[in-house]
């Protein structure tokens, strides 16, 4: 079985994660989306539960897809999920280097443990969480760059609590 995790901050889910998810569960077994739950990260906009939730949203139409968080190395949770692939986007020639160095940094702890790399949907290639993130702190308009249902999860929090 092809166990595969795309990890990330998820923070929050855009149309571009999606893109990739929907891409990735249909040339894996098992696509587990996974949420670095990282502590010293400064200020997330969502707490892990509600990444949670917006990522069950937008997934629940695909069988094989689950989400799940994790702490600490990702190797180390591939290992612990018997996951052998490590799924990424690539955007733009600006995420080749970090994510080279992550890649080759993982490989170096589990050599078992593959990370591949998508392409990026074309429609996508500009975008990313915090690009939301400061769309939506200045008043600006999300359609399109996050799924409906996470744009409809944000409004209702929204009108709840203040997000800024
Ligand atoms: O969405 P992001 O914030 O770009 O995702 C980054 C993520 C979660 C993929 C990366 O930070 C990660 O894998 N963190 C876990 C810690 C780890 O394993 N570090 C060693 C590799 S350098």
């Amino acid at each position: 079985m092809k166990i595969a995790i795309y990890p990330g901050s998820f923070d929050p889910p855009t149309m571009g994660h999606l893109d990739i998810i929907r891409r990735a569960s249909k040339i894996t077994d098992k696509l587990i989306v996974a949420i670095l739950y990282n502590p010293n990260k400064t200020n997330p906009m969502f707490s892990i539960k509600d990444r949670k939730k917006m990522l069950n949203l937008i997934i629940n139409d695909l069988d094989n897809v689950e989400v799940d968080f994790f702490e600490g190395l990702l190797v180390d949770y591939a290992v612990k999920k018997q996951a052998k692939i490590i799924v990424k986007g690539l955007r733009a020639i600006s995420d080749f280097e970090s994510e080279f160095q992550m890649a080759l940094t993982n490989r170096k702890l589990a050599p078992q443990v593959e990370t591949v790399f998508m392409m990026t949907n074309d429609k996508y290639s500009f975008l990313s969480s915090s690009v939301v993130k400061e769309i939506m702190e200045f008043g600006g308009c999300i359609d399109d760059l996050v799924p409906e249902k996470v744009k409809e999860f944000i409004g209702e929090k929204a009108k709840n609590e203040s997000l800024f």
